[in-house]
């Protein structure tokens, strides 16, 4: 069993932590965990049974990886021990919008860093993460990945050219998700629902949709195809959705939110 070191001890470490130990590729003897000030690292050893760290030296001592998981904005503060006490172990980070040119210059020693990029859904075991890595995982490294990652959920390896897109498809998409159901249960409510019964409504079409999409293996368009009666309803709101371009507003979402990405990158 690997001995993990977790630098940050917030929600999304505390995803891995639950995912690896629900998995028992870890038990919680094997990790040790360190937060900022507040008392987050304490609230996560209290919920699962791991060690909390008193300092870096005690926090990388035996440990075969590091997972960084604080803010990207925390990074700049982050104690510079951390670096040289990573000699030979392997780094994974979830900063968002941080390179690895950044972080392996501070994990300057590290036998490989891994950059990585989950989703809120994560947190309940149903995400999708990126992962790319400075030089090829051995296949031990990529076992121990895997085993770090699949806890929330899906993994997919990309370039890191693509993580500025991944970041605006998957990392923004639970948002731009959770503002689609919003104005839809809104508009369901401006037909006269209450909000409890848009909540039903809406939230049981679109889970069974989803699951539907899933289950056939169709395309949506088939799919939407297969709903549409000519002069029938769902014709009629296809209508007023692309008069609204609805698809292009799709679009201009993901392109900002990846431009934003870029320009948080360059920071
Ligand atoms: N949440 C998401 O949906 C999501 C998605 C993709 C990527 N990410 C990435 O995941 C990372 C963590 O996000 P999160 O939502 O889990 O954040 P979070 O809940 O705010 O956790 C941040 C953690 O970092 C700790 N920390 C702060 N300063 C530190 C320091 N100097 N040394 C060590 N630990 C320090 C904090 O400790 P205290 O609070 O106890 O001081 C806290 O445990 C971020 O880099 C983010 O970009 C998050």
């Amino acid at each position: 069993m690997p001995k993990l070191a977790f630098i940050g001890s917030g929600r999304m470490a505390g995803a891995i932590v639950q995912g690896l130990l629900r998995s028992k590729a870890c038990r919680p003897s094997d990790i040790a965990v360190i937060g900022g000030a507040d008392s987050t690292a304490a609230d996560l050893s209290k919920a699962a049974g791991v060690r909390v760290a008193s300092g870096p030296e005690d926090l990388l001592e035996g440990a075969d990886a590091v997972v960084l998981a604080c803010k990207p904005q925390q990074f700049d503060g982050l104690d510079e021990r951390y670096g040289p006490l990573s000699e030979g172990k392997l780094v994974l980070s979830i900063l968002a919008g941080t390179k690895l040119e950044t972080i392996g210059r501070f994990f300057d020693v590290a036998r490989n860093v891994v950059r990585a990029m989950p989703n809120t859904p994560g947190a309940i075991g149903r995400g999708v993460t990126a992962r790319c890595s400075a030089v090829p995982l051995t296949p031990e490294d990529a076992k121990l990945v895997g085993a770090l990652l699949s806890g929330l959920g899906e993994v997919i390896e990309l370039p890191e050219s693509m993580f500025d897109a991944v970041t605006a498809v998957s990392g923004s998409g639970p948002g731009f998700f959770f503002e689609y159901v919003a104005a839809y249960e809104q508009a369901a409510v401006a037909l006269g629902f209450t909000p409890e019964q848009a909540k039903l409504l809406v939230r049981r079409t679109f889970e069974g949709s989803l699951a539907l999409l899933q289950s056939t293996g169709d395309t949506p368009d088939n799919l939407r195809v297969q709903v549409t009666s000519p002069g029938g309803t769902t014709k009629a709101g296809l209508d007023a959705l692309a008069a609204a371009k609805f698809r292009e507003a799709v679009a201009a979402a993901l392109i900002a939110a990846k431009k934003r990405g870029e320009e948080l990158g360059r920071k």
